[in-house]
């Protein structure tokens, strides 16, 4: 008989509005100004997104859906688990080949900000796994995550090369909060884009269809929704950066004018610079030697580094 499909909010229903009124507050007073990528997914913005993983140019999706496929039974030995736990699951449609080589796998939760996105995918996969309990977590989980109790081994995966979102300082907190709910036995399963050519980098995140633009404005959709602002996504260029330095990408909206945005809720006036730039993500790059030691400083332990054949995109696989 089907185990089935359950979703838990973990946040109280307005958690999510005053952590949106804070981050704009916060980053639209700031100099420079930035806002945090996870505002970008809303329902628009995670289609967006999917249609981004299926741009020429956006080769992450593919190089990781590459490894596992051809490793995924390399994975689920070298895990063993009986559940799995994604964060930023989105869509799960990669982590299908790994839910199917999981031969033991009693439970899947997947964990995502996007409630339309769990929902869609959690419910075709608990209909056609009838085997799998679905246990869906709608959660930040950028924030505290309190995981429902499922057996072990437990195999934590946290795929796309999402991590590459936080900057230095967030990654090591977060790896570290990650290792702190892993138990011996558990196993972290990370994917990590490569440092690779600027052109290749760039062009992953500015299109020529102009599909990444539309997800970098989508923000200021969900800010004039969800805030009563009068953000004219028309009035900003869509820029994306190479950081040699800190080897990551930068999306950025650039004011086309000088111009004032109203945000209602927050009963503020934001000015923007004729050619000012607002950061709305960082896309961090990664080499093997710097992912082992971020894992190391997290009291984790590098086990196993896959890499696609044009060594693009890494999944590694660390352990307590
Ligand atoms: C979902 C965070 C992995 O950084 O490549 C895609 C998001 N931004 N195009 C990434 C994104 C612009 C993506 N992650």
């Amino acid at each position: 008989s089907p185990r089935g499909f359950r979703l838990t909010r973990t946040l109280p229903a307005d958690a999510r509005g005053a952590a949106l009124r804070a981050d704009v507050r916060h980053g639209l007073t700031a100099t420079p100004k930035t806002l945090p990528p996870k505002w970008f997914y809303d329902a628009r913005g995670s289609e967006l997104f999917e249609r981004i993983t299926e741009l020429p140019e956006y080769y992450p999706t593919r190089a990781e859906r590459e490894i596992l496929l051809a490793r995924a039974d390399g994975i689920a030995a070298a895990a063993g688990a009986r559940t799995l736990i994604e964060l930023g699951s989105g869509s799960s449609e990669k982590t299908r080949h790994l839910i199917d080589a999981l031969t033991g796998l009693d439970t899947y939760v997947p964990v995502d900000v996007s409630e339309s996105a769990l929902l869609q995918a959690g419910r075709a996969l608990a209909a056609e796994r009838p085997g799998l309990a679905v246990h869906a977590l709608v959660a930040d989980f950028t924030g505290r995550l309190e995981l429902p109790r499922t057996p072990g081994p437990r195999l934590l995966a946290f795929l796309g090369g999402t991590i590459g979102n936080l900057l230095p300082d967030e990654r090591a907190a977060f790896l570290a909060r990650l290792r702190a709910l892993l138990s011996p036995g558990d196993a972290l399963l990370l994917g990590t884009d490569l440092v690779k050519d600027e052109r290749v980098l760039v062009r992953a995140y500015d299109d020529a269809a102009g599909v990444t633009a539309a997800f970098d404005k989508n923000v200021l959709a969900v800010i004039n929704r969800e805030l009563g602002a009068d953000f004219d996504p028309d009035a900003f260029d869509h820029v994306a950066r190479w950081d040699a330095e800190r080897e990551w990408i930068e999306m950025r909206l650039r004011s086309r004018r000088a111009q004032t945005v109203k945000i209602r809720a927050l009963d503020l006036a934001v000015d923007f610079a004729a050619g000012e730039e607002l950061r709305t993500e960082v896309s961090a790059k990664f080499r093997r030697e710097g992912v082992r030691a971020e894992l190391a400083a997290a009291g984790l332990e590098l086990r196993h580094w896959w890499t696609d054949a044009e060594g693009r995109f890494a999944l590694s696989l660390s352990t307590v």
